[in-house]
């Protein structure tokens, strides 16, 4: 996980992010910057443009954008480091070791895969010569079509089947990818026998697990791989490789709890299902799905272990919580999983359930009253007493919904906003310390001014023209607002020589901070408004002095309202003069700047 921030840094400047989007979707030019249909929502106007400047995409239809490193991740549904590696390997350029490959030599991943889609074929072949096992899936409802889909298969009821495939069966890789048992007394077997198999997918389509599902009744009902070299259960999600595309469609992806559930919702036509694999769900998983969609509902059953798997997955989900995406809890009725409920309610119903489900908050609130008594000013201080430690775990990036819930502990708790924000631990840290790193997570100030205007104008034009941040004040930039912090981070990059070298790379070193949100945020805005380049110095140049003259402005306020109390010492009454004509000397200074 240790990639380098040089090589990120450098890889984004060898590459051309148009070449790299070129290559998954034709682009045209139009004036400065490429367009083409977005990827990432269904449209039929090219909203999607790449700005080869900036080295950044922006969608102006559903807002996605980022850089070349950024795009690969969303198309391909790729973590940060495999899009790294992605992009790396399409440049040919190596990837310096991160230790990642020293853990399992790429040659025996690849031997794993091949093991595991052997092994597929075989349970699929066989289930075309089980009788019983068809007769099961016709009894559930699957047709063929779907069963075929899913490459579903069966094991037989042998101890040793597998060896019809493998004749070497004693090798080591099939203990490996978990196929086989070895017992004590060192004799083999296969793990699944007389089980329904349902192949596991990773995003791209490679077989990296089983999971077998008992005949009838039985014990297990559910066999799951045990985790491997190329299986990791808190990371996978069944279906997915099958799912992205709908998910896309959609606008949303619905997490259920069961195999036979994500099957059963294909079939009748909501194909946008995934399900985590009998383990809760984890931030891994929310943070996979977050990279296809900005809305995951999460499916559970209507009975108390329902509400209760659905309380973890809000625990997990919070660390990775921000405004612009949607959580929400769909409960079914208690006879229903999401298997009879298709079946029994149709398309449509499952349809109308998903986009009615429970947003994040309003189930937060709902389950604290639940356990809390809050007719009684006990149950009320409980209350806020059981939000706290979620409301704390809520990231910056989502910090108008944590104001949000707030609100809503307020009202439950019957505190004030203040009182409750207080109470939450939400008020915010001095803006002393804003400026160091240890910043990052801090809550921001609670009610927020708009952003003065030099600033922003100042970040926009360091964002086209990075050059420029050498030349800035830093003493002068305001780090009580998001984008005069971003400029203060800035600047730190260039005084520590690194090389800043436009939009994409920046918001690649920022990615992850609240830097990087900030800059993602202005950069939607800048691709469309770029500045004419023969106004770019002059704009610099009195934007400076707007930055200046505002300063300055402030503090005469708050001089003369100290001579105005009578406690203006002499070295202010000094300063106060000296500042009088300061402001007199800065050019095309009108007196009311706007700061
Ligand atoms: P359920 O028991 O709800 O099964 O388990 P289901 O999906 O409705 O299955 P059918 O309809 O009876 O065939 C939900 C999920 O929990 C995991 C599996 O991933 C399953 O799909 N599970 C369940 C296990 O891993 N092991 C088990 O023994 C049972
Ligand atoms: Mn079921």
């Amino acid at each position: 996980m240790n990639i380098p921030q040089s090589f990120i840094q450098d890889l984004l400047a060898r590459v051309d992010i148009v070449d790299v989007i070129e290559r998954y979707l034709p682009l045209k030019k139009g004036g400065a910057n490429f367009f083409a249909c977005c990827p990432f929502h269904s449209e039929k106007s090219a909203s999607f443009s790449v700005s080869p400047f900036k080295q950044f995409y922006h969608c102006f239809g559903c807002g996605a954008h980022g850089s070349a490193i950024g795009f690969i991740m969303q198309y391909n549904g790729l973590s940060y480091v495999e899009a790294i590696r992605e992009l790396a390997r399409e440049a040919g350029i190596p990837v310096p070791d991160d230790g990642r490959n020293t853990r399992q030599p790429d040659g025996s991943l690849d031997r794993l895969v091949e093991t595991m889609a052997t092994a597929a074929k075989f349970y699929r072949e066989t289930l075309e010569h089980a009788p019983a096992a068809a007769a099961y899936l016709r009894k559930r409802g699957l047709s063929p079509e779907i069963v075929t889909r899913f490459g579903i298969g069966f094991a037989p009821d042998a101890q040793t089947s597998l060896q019809r495939v493998f004749p070497d069966y004693r090798d080591k890789l099939l203990n490996t990818a978990g196929l086989v048992i070895d017992n004590d007394q060192g004799r083999r077997y296969d793990r699944f026998r007389h089980r329904i198999m349902f192949p596991i997918h990773d995003r791209r389509g490679r077989i990296i697990a089983f999971g077998g599902r008992i005949l009838d009744s039985g014990e297990p009902k559910y066999l799951n791989s045990p985790e491997t070299p190329l299986f990791e259960k808190g990371r996978e999600l069944y279906g997915l490789s099958l799912a992205q595309k709908a998910i896309r469609a959609a606008g949303f992806a619905l997490v259920v709890e069961g195999y036979m559930d994500v099957v059963a919702l294909a079939q009748f036509g909501m194909e946008n299902a995934v399900a985590t694999l009998g383990t809760a769900t984890t931030p891994h998983h929310i943070q996979t799905l977050l990279r296809q969609t900005s809305r995951i509902v999460f499916c559970f059953d209507g009975d108390a272990a329902g509400r209760l798997a659905a309380w973890r997955a809000l625990e997990n989900a919070i660390a990775a919580l921000r405004d612009d995406i949607t959580l929400a809890f769909l409960f079914l009725p208690p006879e229903h999983d999401p298997d009879t409920f298709i079946r029994e309610k149709g398309l449509d119903a499952m349809r109308k359930a998903a986009a009615h489900a429970t947003p994040l908050a309003t189930f937060l609130l709902d389950a604290l009253r639940q356990r809390c008594d809050t007719t009684s000013a006990e149950g009320r201080a409980q209350l806020v007493f059981e939000a706290k430690p979620l409301i704390a775990r809520i990231p910056e990036t989502a910090a108008v919904l944590r104001l949000q819930l707030a609100k809503l502990i307020a009202n439950a708790s019957r505190l004030t906003q203040i009182e409750a924000e207080h109470a939450l631990g939400i008020l915010p840290t001095r803006r002393a310390d804003a400026r160091t790193h240890t910043a990052y997570g801090s809550p921001p100030p609670p009610t927020r001014r708009p952003p003065p205007p030099p600033t922003a104008t100042l970040l926009r034009l360091v964002l086209q023209h990075p050059a420029l941040a050498a030349r800035l004040p830093v003493n002068l930039i305001p780090d009580n607002i998001d984008e005069g912090r971003a400029l203060i981070a800035i600047i730190d990059l260039v005084e520590l020589g690194e090389a800043v070298t436009g939009l994409g790379a920046l918001s690649e070193r920022f990615r992850g901070t609240p830097h990087g949100e900030t800059l993602n945020r202005i950069a939607a805005s800048l691709i469309e408004t770029e500045f004419d380049p023969s106004a770019v110095e002059p704009l610099f140049e009195d934007t400076l002095i707007k930055l200046q003259a505002g300063v300055i402005a402030r503090e005469i306020a708050e001089l003369r309202e100290q001579a105005r109390m009578g406690t203006l010492s002499p070295t202010e009454q000094r300063r106060l003069t000296d500042l009088l004509k300061e402001k007199n000397k800065l050019p095309g200074f009108t007196g009311s700047p706007d700061l």
